[in-house]
């Protein structure tokens, strides 16, 4: 069992982690809209993990004999002045998730929640993933500078980028992830 405060807790990631969705599809059809596909591939990619990220907490909670609340998820931004933009927000996005998953961690540790407290590992390792994915890709776009070229071979590159988590959760996460091998 989770307590109440925990399970408030959670339903607040649960929408935190759909926003994230939201914000990365906002920014795939921008990049879409753009000519940029690859970039626009990128964030799909991204899209179906924060899915996979909100399904995960959701079914927690209901394993948990909890009661999961969907709240309005806010509209994100439409437009973006530039990849190098919106890779600086999706890194700020990040940097904020780490901090509210690392206060999921902290309310588990207060609690002698042990279990969340092993369940949020998932997403502590996550998160550190999510930050080098984004700082990798600024320094790729410094890099690139004003160089369209350069900039075109990178939207190539990203158009390579795979989505390797589930994205049918309807026979739940956890066989869904095995199914996927285990993302
Ligand atoms: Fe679900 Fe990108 O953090």
């Amino acid at each position: 069992m989770i307590s109440k405060n925990m399970e408030k807790a959670i339903n607040g990631q649960i929408n935190n982690e759909l926003y994230s969705a939201y914000l990365y599809s906002a920014m795939s059809a921008d990049c879409a809209f753009k000519g940029l596909k690859g970039f626009a591939n990128w964030f799909m990619v991204q899209y179906h993990e924060e899915m996979l990220h909100a399904m995960k907490f959701y079914e927690y909670v209901i394993k948990m004999g909890g009661k999961v609340r969907l709240l309005a998820i806010k509209e994100p931004p439409a437009e973006f002045k530039s990849p190098m933009d919106m890779f600086q927000k999706t890194l700020a996005h990040e940097q904020f998730i780490t901090k509210c998953i690392g206060e999921l961690v902290e309310l588990a540790k207060k609690e002698k929640d042990h279990a969340t407290e092993v369940f949020l590992q998932w997403y502590v390792t996550e998160q550190t993933e999510e930050e080098e994915n984004d700082n990798d890709i600024i320094a790729q776009l410094k890099l690139i500078g004003s160089d369209t070229a350069a900039l075109y071979l990178l939207d190539k590159e990203k158009a390579t980028r795979l989505t390797t988590v589930p994205t049918d959760f309807s026979k739940g996460v956890e066989a869904a992830m095995k199914a996927a091998g285990g993302a």
